[in-house]
């Protein structure tokens, strides 16, 4: 996510900026920038890299005189990490400056009827629309430029603001990213989060959704959408600063799985339009879509699970056959590929060594990829001959989450495209799916709120040596990955079975207390996976099940059962994957292991 800071008050501005966006680093980053009213107008200086090249090319703020500004550190999702695409962004005639965190839906057609207008654009973001649009409007008022800003812009944003012709003021708005303003003996503040504030003030107010704030240097007064002046409560923060950067959760890793809801909604809706899947960033044609005949999904990890999910989905929708390979081993195996085949890349990191090396040599064979990536910029994302990105913010704990469930949307959004363009599904259908996708946020969060319910449950496995995780098909992908979740953080030996597999060698190793986890949500293998539950309870297994609500079979087989909400089969793992996080997170706090920072593990394997 971006980070923002803004500050106004009797010291100069700069140094203030600079040092609480220093405490927003961890937020992950790849440009920062500044503007700053230095009393006849607004300065700015912005750079990519890091914080540092920004502090050195400012002489620490001091080219940047004045007690009023705004500040951004910038997460690249529309517009790769250059200096035009840095925050703050201006309007034309540098007088409005703005900083923003989030994805505004509408961009593309909001920066059409600005062009139409012949306002001209100097970088790639979704941002630098909401400077032209606060000029459009700005009539000398800017509270009214603001408002009318907000009935027209979609999607999400946390916005600074500072308006030359009104340079005793600032102004924070919200609707879904965080904002945070407080005040000070030094004047008042406005952050992303409350680790860039803390050194100054605890007493914060967190501006709700479509709220605004205007900040002076002895007040704060704040205003909803239409204008009116509304009372707010302050927060007093008792969180120590590495509590802050975790947003009150005890490790990173907790807190991106409760950003899961916000990562999957970012990546489904800014690519649903009317209906229609519109994918801006993937430049592939209707005709170059029909024309494969061959999928090849290569990752590595959990980014290798997803796509062994999303087989099914391109297989059961699109009736293209995928195959689905390990990253260092496709590149190895001397794959078959012809010049109608695609190679999908899912990446994280977009910087993993042995993806980065397939993809590479797929595009030697002379095959199209595309890349299924979360950091804008990154090595797989630019060399890729497409991309698609997965909104899911920078992602710190080891063990990924967020982006593992962005990334299974992303694929199914794919999926669903590609057969509605080969014409194998209709539009009732894709319309059906679509309903299915934009409910799976509420989903997950209501999943996420039955923590304490796994908790206990897996109290109960801290001891444990080996855990089993069963499944079939899509189950058998969430088995994989439930297990990898479980070994890479608490360190305990576990392994995903195909269910079916069981009695050809492994159910001899069933013996009286071994746990098992069984993954039944696939409804037309459910008999199938609840025999094979049989199985394993009868050599004396524990077993905790996860399973679709309504399957009372399975209370009667399994020890415990975990349910999840109804939803497509598809689309099951972005359910089922939630108490298996739980689960395994619980099991490695239980053990005192490092949550974030696994032993042996590195967030992104850039060598082989
Ligand atoms: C997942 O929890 C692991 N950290 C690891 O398996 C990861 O998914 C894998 O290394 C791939 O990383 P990437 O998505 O950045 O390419």
């Amino acid at each position: 996510m971006c980070g923002i800071v803004g500050y106004i008050g009797k010291k100069q501005a700069a140094p203030i900026l600079l040092d609480g966006l220093a405490k927003l680093e961890y937020r992950g980053y790849d440009s920062a920038g500044m503007a700053v009213y230095n009393g006849e107008k607004i300065q700015m200086a912005k750079a990519t890299g890091r914080l540092k090249v920004l502090s050195e090319m400012t002489y620490e703020g001091e080219t940047l005189p004045g007690t009023v500004g705004i500040g951004h550190t910038r997460w690249a999702t529309h517009g790769a990490p250059t200096d035009s695409n840095a925050h703050p962004h201006f309007n034309e005639t540098e007088t409005i400056a703005v900083v923003h965190n989030g994805i505004i839906e509408n961009y593309m057609k909001l920066k059409k009827k600005l062009e139409d207008k012949g306002y001209q654009f100097s970088s790639e973001t979704d941002t630098e629309v909401v400077a032209h649009l606060l000029d459009y409007y700005y009539k000398g008022d800017p509270l009214e430029a603001i408002t009318k800003i907000m009935h027209r812009v979609e999607g999400s944003y946390a916005l600074g603001i500072i308006f030359a012709e009104h340079p005793d003021v600032i102004y924070a708005v919200r609707k879904d990213s965080p904002l945070i303003v407080g005040r000070s003996g030094e004047g008042s503040l406005i952050a992303s989060d409350v680790p860039a504030v803390l050194k100054y003030t605890r007493n914060v107010y967190f501006i709700e959704n479509e709220e605004i704030a205007r900040l002076s240097t002895e007040a704060i007064v704040f205003f909803n959408v239409d204008g009116e002046s509304i009372e707010k409560e302050s927060k007093q923060i008792e969180w120590d600063i590495h509590a802050a950067e975790k947003g009150g959760y005890e490790h990173f890793m907790l807190k991106e799985m409760n950003e899961q809801p916000a990562t999957v909604r970012d990546t489904i809706s800014p690519r649903i339009k009317d209906g229609e899947i519109v994918i801006e960033e993937l430049g592939m044609g209707d005709e170059e879509i029909r024309q494969i005949d061959k999928i090849h999904i290569v990752a590595c990890g959990s980014a290798y699970h997803t796509g062994f999910t999303s087989k099914y989905v391109f297989e059961g929708l699109a009736r293209i056959p995928v195959e689905v390979d390990l990253a260092s081993e496709f590149r190895y195996r001397n794959p078959i590929l012809n010049k109608n085949t695609l190679v999908i890349i899912i990446s994280q990191s977009g910087e993993t060594a042995d993806s980065l090396a397939a993809l590479r040599m797929a595009k030697e064979c002379g095959v199209t990829t595309l890349g299924i990536v979360n950091v804008v910029g990154s090595s797989i994302a630019r060399e890729a001959d497409k991309v698609m990105y997965t909104w899911a913010g920078p992602e710190i704990a080891v063990a990924t989450t967020k982006a593992y469930s962005a990334q299974l949307v992303a694929q199914y959004l794919l999926a669903i495209l590609f057969a509605k363009v080969r014409g194998k599904i209709d539009a009732e259908q894709v319309s059906t799916m679509l309903h299915d996708l934009k409910k799976l946020p509420d989903q997950i969060e209501l999943l996420l709120s039955h923590k304490e319910r796994i908790q206990k449950f897996a109290n109960r496995f801290i001891a444990a040596r080996d855990v089993f995780f069963l499944g079939r098909g899509i189950d058998y992908a969430i088995s994989m990955e439930g297990s990898l979740k479980l070994k890479e953080i608490s360190y305990i030996h576990s392994e995903a079975y195909a269910a079916g597999e069981l009695k050809h060698g492994t159910i001899s190793l069933i013996e009286e207390g071994t746990p098992v986890i069984a993954v039944a949500t696939q409804n037309e293998i459910l008999k199938k996976t609840i025999s094979n539950v049989v199985e394993v309870r009868s050599r004396g297994a524990f077993v905790m099940a996860v399973t679709t609500e309504g399957t009372a079979e399975m209370e009667k087989t399994a020890d415990y059962v975990v349910y999840i909400p109804q939803t497509n089969a598809y689309f099951s793992n972005s359910l089922a994957i939630i108490p298996l996080q739980l689960f395994s997170y619980y099991v490695a706090v239980g053990k005192g292991c490092d949550v974030d920072k696994p032993r042996n593990l590195a967030k992104s394997v850039t060598v082989e």
